[in-house]
């Protein structure tokens, strides 16, 4: 999704001989300037809460060049490597670019796979891998290497390389498994909360929510079962949170430990279940989870 321009606010004090500025305000001007290209997947849902963990990877992005997000399958790595990289675009020269390891088998074709990626050509005599690195080697570039959890040593391999020959790179990857090597640090994802958040990271769609809530308030400010509600409403578009049924969405949240997956696979069964029942049925058997959405299940077949 390159993004050409983009609008900057900037206050400058105004000298003698300067133009009035046509925009509000006394010394403020508007101009367009080139915006860094953001090479990420468009995400067709959308995204929910994890301020505490956006400021802490930005923040561990600005010291360290590897940053590994882990934890168990499903548990949002991935989402929010690409939340923080969006957040970070304008912070390289060079962009934001991502490259999905997902669906690749071949550990032995992982150089190719990010080479064909930037297009940068194998030549006689230049590996892949040296393209590659001679292609980003002056850039200023967050590279997210996605879902690298089967290709763990390939993954180390190519960061180490890139990493060395390239001084302005950072890489943020995600895996369930970290790729251990010298300088990675490691930020573990955790659940979504599954308890309202203090006051000052709450978002606007949690204090409207929770407005007029009443007594189960604290349930509809976590960041769990906001993303519970959001799916369930987009596949039944009359179901809100109500009094009678926020104990059991929480219940369910709670029964599935925060993990987004399989919150998003509980919420894709609203439409055959009223949320009591799913409640009642998943603490006797998982496996109803399984048969929700096409596009969750196909990225998370192997969980
Ligand atoms: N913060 C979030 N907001 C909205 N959806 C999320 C969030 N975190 C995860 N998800 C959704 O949950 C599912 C699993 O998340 P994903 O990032 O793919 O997990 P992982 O990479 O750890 O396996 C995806 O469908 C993703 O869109
Ligand atoms: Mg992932």
């Amino acid at each position: 999704m390159p993004l050409s321009t983009q609008a900057v606010v900037e206050r400058k004090p105004l000298g003698a001989g300067q133009p009035t500025p046509a925009t509000p305000g006394d010394g403020v001007q508007l101009r367009l300037v080139p915006c860094p290209a953001l090479h990420l997947p468009i995400q067709l849902t959308s995204f929910v809460g994890r301020a505490l963990e956006l400021t802490a990877v930005i923040e561990l992005l600005d010291s360290a060049r590897l940053l590994t997000l882990t934890g168990p399958g499903g548990c949002g790595k991935t989402r929010l490597a690409f939340r923080a990289a969006e957040e970070l675009a304008g912070s390289y020269a060079d962009g934001v670019w991502c490259v999905e390891l997902a669906g690749l088998e071949d550990a032995a074709l992982l150089p190719q796979t990010v080479a064909h990626a930037f297009g940068a050509r194998e030549q006689p005599g230049r590996s892949a891998v040296d393209a590659v690195a001679e292609h980003l080697q002056l850039k200023r570039m967050l590279l997210v290497l996605d879902n690298c959890e089967h290709l763990v040593a390939a993954s180390a391999r190519l960061a180490i390389t890139l990493l060395r020959a390239c001084p302005h790179l950072r890489i943020l990857a995600t895996s369930r498994e970290a790729l251990r090597i010298d300088g990675e640090q490691i930020f573990l994802v955790p659940p979504l909360a599954l308890r309202p958040l203090p006051t000052h990271l709450r978002t606007a769609a949690t204090e409207r929510r929770s407005a007029g809530a009443g007594n189960w308030q604290t349930i509809s400010e976590s960041e769990a079962v906001e993303l519970f509600v959001a799916r369930a409403s987009a596949r039944v578009p009359t179901f809100r949170l109500t009094a009678e049924n926020a104990p059991a969405v929480a219940q369910i949240c709670q029964h599935l430990d925060g993990l987004p997956l399989a919150i998003e696979l509980a919420a894709a069964r609203i439409n055959v279940l009223p949320v009591e029942q799913l409640a009642t049925r998943l603490d006797h058997d998982l496996r109803l989870l399984v048969g929700g959405s096409r596009t969750t299940l196909r990225r998370h077949q192997t969980i």
